[in-house]
């Protein structure tokens, strides 16, 4: 139960802030919140210090409706009809999108600024703005033929999530901050045909800009020379979409170590654990520590009736070694949760009657724990870099062997990164406060939130996707699953700001 007084406050305030969002400004002089005062009987000229977001439950109003009709149309600006989203970096589709997003931002009363890449942050001050401010937001980009919630459901939820802090009188003593990410997806600035300079930098580019921020100067080198398949430089590609307008220097996208008190990220599961269990919330307590290699073998070709066997040496051979090793490595690191994966596997001319003459790899790695025990992180980082160290033997040897050139590339060998106390506590104080299931399990997929632990205290809310479809027009979160997150995320935000 809310204290009478509390709650007849709240009603105040909602009534007041309805006709005068300025009310609640931190000013004594401000004749209305006299007014208000001696309306309530409370003094609102200062905030509470000891204040119980669960005061807020009983002004809790998400408005779902209204969110759901933004994903909605979000999901209209995409190069491919919805529900197959097709929405790739710089593009007009994704100028369109950041457009309406950006628009959000304002119309939620937040002061927004770009960075140099096209990350936007839209900033409520809060009532002590020397402090570090608590930040939440992901990514709108999509893979071609994805789906509508990927990333969205963090950002239009968290902007709800803001609006509903706003309506229920809430006062934040941290600033807040929705963050939404720059995404580089490979389609664009990723992997390119066999022996191209395009697959300098493959991996998913959503974490690439977040890795930006979390001022990897590599990053930042590689970025200024990647081109897409248009010859496109990113820089180019940045400034024909209105960002990087004079800069040839990304440092400024660097994030101050710090920056943040707190980054809390809401996404969809992208897992089938939580619909299968039928729980409503994810309390993220890890995310995977992956590594991605690209290897390339080089070999003679030839014509493939006229070169004999043993005069062969054959770059496809070499490559279809090496996979099995990979799997064969994996299986022996001992750990269920080690996994890695051939994605891709080119083979060059590719014709039915030559012989292979290069081979093209790609290699994903990922670790992740049954334990969410701080002391096996190193365990488990090791371990996985012990098979990367085999793999790298086993491609050396095979080359060897077969008389094929070798070029071995680790690409990201990120760490593991765990999430905050203070943030898992404040999202599972919160769960527990709507009543809502939930239970903290690791996160296997990359997030924005895996490089904003570099800068920051980080956590994460899932939300059950059904059957675990993702990246794929499959992909459906119910509205009540949506619903109940940003309701989490309206409370851990109210949590974190407030202290
Ligand atoms: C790509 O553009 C660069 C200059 O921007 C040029 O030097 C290079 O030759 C171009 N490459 C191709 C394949 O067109
Ligand atoms: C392997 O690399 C060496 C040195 O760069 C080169 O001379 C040789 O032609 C390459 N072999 C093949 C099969 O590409
Ligand atoms: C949670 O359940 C308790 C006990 O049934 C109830 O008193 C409380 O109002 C519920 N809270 C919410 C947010 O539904
Ligand atoms: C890239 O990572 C983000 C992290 O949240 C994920 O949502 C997105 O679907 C990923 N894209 C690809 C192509 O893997």
């Amino acid at each position: 139960m809310v204290p009478q007084g509390l709650s007849n406050f709240c009603l105040l305030l909602l009534l007041f802030l309805h006709s005068s969002p300025g009310i609640l400004a931190v000013n004594n002089e401000d004749p209305t919140a006299k007014i208000m005062e001696e309306f309530s009987g409370y003094p609102i000229h200062e905030p509470p210090h000891s204040f119980d977001p669960r005061s807020l439950l009983s002004s809790l109003s998400v408005d779902v409706q209204l969110l759901l009709s933004q994903i909605a149309d979000l999901s209209t600006f995409s190069d491919t009809p919805a529900p197959a989203i097709t929405r790739i970096l710089y593009s007009e589709k994704d100028v369109l999108a950041r457009r309406y997003v950006k628009n959000l931002l304002g119309l939620a009363g937040l002061s927004v600024r770009e960075d140099a890449v096209g990350n936007m942050f839209g900033r409520w001050d809060g009532y002590e703005p020397e402090l570090a401010p608590v930040a939440t937001g992901s990514h709108i980009d999509a893979i071609p033929y994805s789906g509508i919630y990927d990333g969205v459901v963090g950002v239009l939820g968290a902007i709800e999530a803001i609006n509903t802090l706003k309506r229920s009188g809430y006062k934040p003593k941290r600033s807040l901050e929705v963050i939404v990410f720059t995404s580089e997806e490979p389609t664009r600035f990723g992997i390119g045909c066999v022996g191209s300079h395009l697959y300098d930098i493959p991996y998913n580019l959503t974490f690439e800009c977040s890795r930006l921020m979390a001022r990897n100067e590599a990053v930042m080198k590689a970025l200024k020379t990647t081109f897409d398949k248009q010859n496109i430089s990113f820089l180019e590609a940045a400034r024909s979409a209105g960002y990087a307008k004079g800069v040839d220097d990304l440092s400024s996208v660097f994030l101050k170590e710090g920056c943040y008190s707190a980054f809390v990220e809401l996404h969809i599961e992208q897992g089938p654990i939580l619909d299968a269990e039928g729980i409503s919330i994810g309390v993220v307590t890890a995310i995977a520590a992956p590594a991605t290699l690209i290897v390339d073998f080089e070999g003679n070709g030839g014509h493939a009736g006229g070169v004999l066997m043993p005069h062969r040496n054959d770059a496809g051979l070499a490559a279809a070694e090496l996979a099995l090793d990979v799997e064969k490595y994996v299986l022996e690191s001992g750990s269920i949760d080690t996994v890695g994966t051939v994605g891709i596997l080119q083979l060059h001319p590719g014709a039915i009657n030559s012989i292979p003459s290069k081979a093209h790899l790609t290699i994903g790695m990922v670790i992740t724990w049954l334990e969410v025990a701080e002391d096996t992180r190193d365990i488990d980082e090791k371990r996985r870099n012990e098979v990367i160290e085999k793999i790298h033997e086993s491609a050396v040897a095979i080359a060897r062997k077969r008389g094929v050139n070798l070029s071995f590339k680790i690409l990201n060998q990120d760490p593991p990164a765990h999430s905050d106390k203070s943030v898992i506590e404040a999202v599972e104080v919160a769960s527990k406060e709507l009543n809502l299931t939930h239970k903290r399990m690791i996160s296997r997929a990359y997030h924005d939130s895996l490089f904003m632990a570099g800068v920051s205290p980080m956590g994460m809310i899932f939300i059950p996707c059904y059957k675990g479809h993702s990246h794929k027009p499959e992909e459906y979160a119910s509205s009540q699953d949506i619903e109940n997150g940003v309701k989490v995320l309206f409370l851990t935000l109210a949590k974190l700001s407030s202290t």
